[in-house]
């Protein structure tokens, strides 16, 4: 094992500037990830030529691969920044921001759009919390079964990344939001806007984008059932046309 871990790193002061790219060398410890590696930048920003240079910007918070906020691409893989081992890592390490979203400053991008798409399919359930509405519905165990992978989305937009589809000329939302969509669809109470959200994954940009490339499942790090989700979506879209092209 070398004695000292190699990083290179894309970084771009603000969304304006040109990006460089940076290199590190840090004193090797046993068990580091990419998030305690940029922490131990960040106490001594000095590059590989003994150059002082800021801190690098990038987002985090729980550290356990459960906000999602880590996300960036990894000796070129889209991943989560808590859970990638430097000992599994290739050296030199290379670090770049996400690619599809606008940068932020360095690795931080912002991916307000996953929130936006979020928005458009209504991705909640619609409850009246100024009175107590008692228990709420049932729901039968194989639902739950097919709800829980669903609920785990971090909403780290690693699947938007890597999707063919996801670009400019498309405007399609991605796996996530279909996802969510199937998510609350499911729910007892959340089915009340069933209808309106298959709607919203009709027309520019809805489900009939996604090209079946199957990018996104092989890159979730919750391993959310995408495929599955997605089909199952595009049928319930195709049954809410017809039956919108007879009613309305
Ligand atoms: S199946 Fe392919 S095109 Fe569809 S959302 Fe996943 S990566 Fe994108
Ligand atoms: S579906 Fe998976 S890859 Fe996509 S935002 Fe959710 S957790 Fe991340
Ligand atoms: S810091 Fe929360 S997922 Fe990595």
């Amino acid at each position: 094992m070398p004695s000292t871990i190699r990083v290179e790193i894309k970084r771009q002061a603000s969304p304006d500037t040109a990006a460089v790219t940076e290199t590190f060398e840090i004193p090797y410890r046993p068990g580091m990830n990419i998030t305690s590696l940029l922490g131990e930048i960040a106490l001594n920003p000095v590059d590989v030529t003994g150059k002082a240079t800021t801190p690098v910007t990038y987002d985090s918070n729980c550290l356990e691969e459960i906000c999602g906020s880590c996300a960036m691409l990894i000796n070129g893989k889209a991943r989560m920044a808590c859970s990638a081992l430097v000992d599994k890592l290739e050296q030199p390490i290379r670090l770049a921001p996400l690619s599809k979203f606008p940068i932020v400053r360095d690795l931080s991008v912002d991916r307000s759009v996953l929130f936006e798409n979020l928005k458009k399919i209504k991705a909640w359930v619609p409850i009246d919390g100024t009175y107590d509405l008692g228990a709420g519905p049932r729901q039968f165990p194989q639902v739950q079964e097919q709800r829980y992978p669903l609920s785990n989305c971090i909403s780290c937009c690693c699947c938007m990344e890597v999707c063919p589809q996801f670009n400019d000329v498309t405007n399609f939302v991605g796996a996530a939001t279909i996802a969510q969509t199937k998510l609350f669809n499911l729910d007892p109470a959340g089915a009340v806007l069933a209808e309106e959200r298959l709607r919203a994954l009709s027309g520019d940009g809805g489900i009939q984008e996604c090209s079946f490339a199957q990018n996104c499942v092989m890159t979730c790090p919750k391993e959310l059932p995408l495929t599955e989700a997605i089909s199952d979506m595009e049928r319930d879209v195709f049954v809410q046309q017809v039956k919108d092209f007879f009613t309305r």
